[in-house]
């Protein structure tokens, strides 16, 4: 059994698990439906999905395999959480988009629809790193009304952002009626973030970590956490892999996860985090990881215009 943290919401009290399964796998549909059914097996009941993952379609055909498997009795044991991507962060684009994105997961809503990134590209740009031509202006308040009005049309449970700073999302509070319920971000030991924990904490943001585990084997990721020294010492001392003391950080702090293994054995694994605990020392070494952003050249015209200079 998962634990859950309640999010903070105007209309309901609706609960994420810390533990969810990452689906930004870009690998064969098959292939993803396949390990979302595995993990709903282990016993993980959020998967995290966006519609530029090319996720979508096989997290919704592993829901309704699921169901017919009686691995689950209802859709509403399931907390899924999709994204809007760059292309569609235009107000008039937002609830088309959520509407696609619930067609292509079989589903009438969502648990959590979240902003993927504080830019707008023009439609039809997929290259990347976008060329500074297909970047335009991003209406913030615009696009966050017509999320507003995505969660009062009961299409998503829920409604929050990734990728925002502490800036934007002062910015985004200040005219937000429903105020975001998550800031869907990359954290793990090496990119620890504590201004930005700090921050979310005291507005009640409810943080997702992603590549908690530093995404080894993607394009933008690094072996970074997985062979960090002072993370296979505490490792070695609690009998546990680096994985497992990686995402106990996150848990012990709070923060919720979405961890990718589409390996029957790692994605167990990584569930058996809520038997143990740190010891001070433990931390004092945490504290001494070196801190090293990945995700330092995303899909924006000036990275100063993404991250605000929040490094
Ligand atoms: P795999 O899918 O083969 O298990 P992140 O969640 O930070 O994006 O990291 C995902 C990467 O980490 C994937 O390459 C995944 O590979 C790998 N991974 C997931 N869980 C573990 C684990 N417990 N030990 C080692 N590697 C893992």
């Amino acid at each position: 059994n998962i634990p859950h943290v309640v999010l903070r919401s105007t209309s309901n009290q609706h609960k994420i698990p810390v533990i969810g399964l990452g689906t930004a796998a870009f690998t064969f549909p098959a292939d993803t439906k396949v390990a979302v059914l595995e993990a709903i097996k282990a016993g993980y009941r959020h998967i995290d999905t966006g519609s530029v993952y090319g996720s979508e379609q096989p997290v919704g055909e592993a829901i309704v395999e699921a169901l017919q498997l009686g691995l689950i009795g209802s859709r509403d044991e399931l907390f899924i959480t999709s994204k809007l991507w760059c292309t569609d962060n235009f107000p008039h684009l937002v609830i088309p988009a959520l509407q696609k994105t619930l067609q292509s997961l079989r589903l009438e809503y969502l648990d959590l629809y979240l902003v993927h990134w504080p830019i707008a590209v023009k439609p039809g740009n997929w290259e990347f790193p976008y060329p500074e031509e297909a970047i335009d202006t991003f209406d913030m308040e615009g696009v966050w009304k017509e999320m507003e009005e995505c969660q009062k049309l009961g299409l998503a449970k829920c409604i929050g952002v990734s990728n925002f700073s502490c800036k934007k999302l002062e910015k985004l509070l200040s005219f937000a009626t429903i105020p975001p319920s998550v800031n869907q971000v990359e954290m793990n030991p090496t990119w620890q973030q504590k201004e930005l924990r700090e921050y979310c904490k005291n507005k009640g943001i409810i943080i997702t970590a992603y590549s908690p585990l530093g995404a080894s084997g993607t394009y933008w990721g690094s072996n970074n956490v997985l062979d960090n020294e002072l993370l296979k010492e505490i490792a070695e001392a609690h009998g546990k892999s680096v994985a497992q003391v990686s995402l106990r950080w996150l848990y012990e702090l709070g923060i919720t996860i979405a961890v990718k293994s589409y390996n029957e054995e790692r994605m167990k694994q990584n569930l058996k985090i809520f038997d143990w605990s740190f010891t001070k020392d433990d931390y004092e070494k945490i504290d001494r990881v070196k801190q090293h952003k990945l995700m330092s050249n995303g899909p924006a015209k000036f990275i100063v215009d993404l991250w605000d200079g929040e490094y």
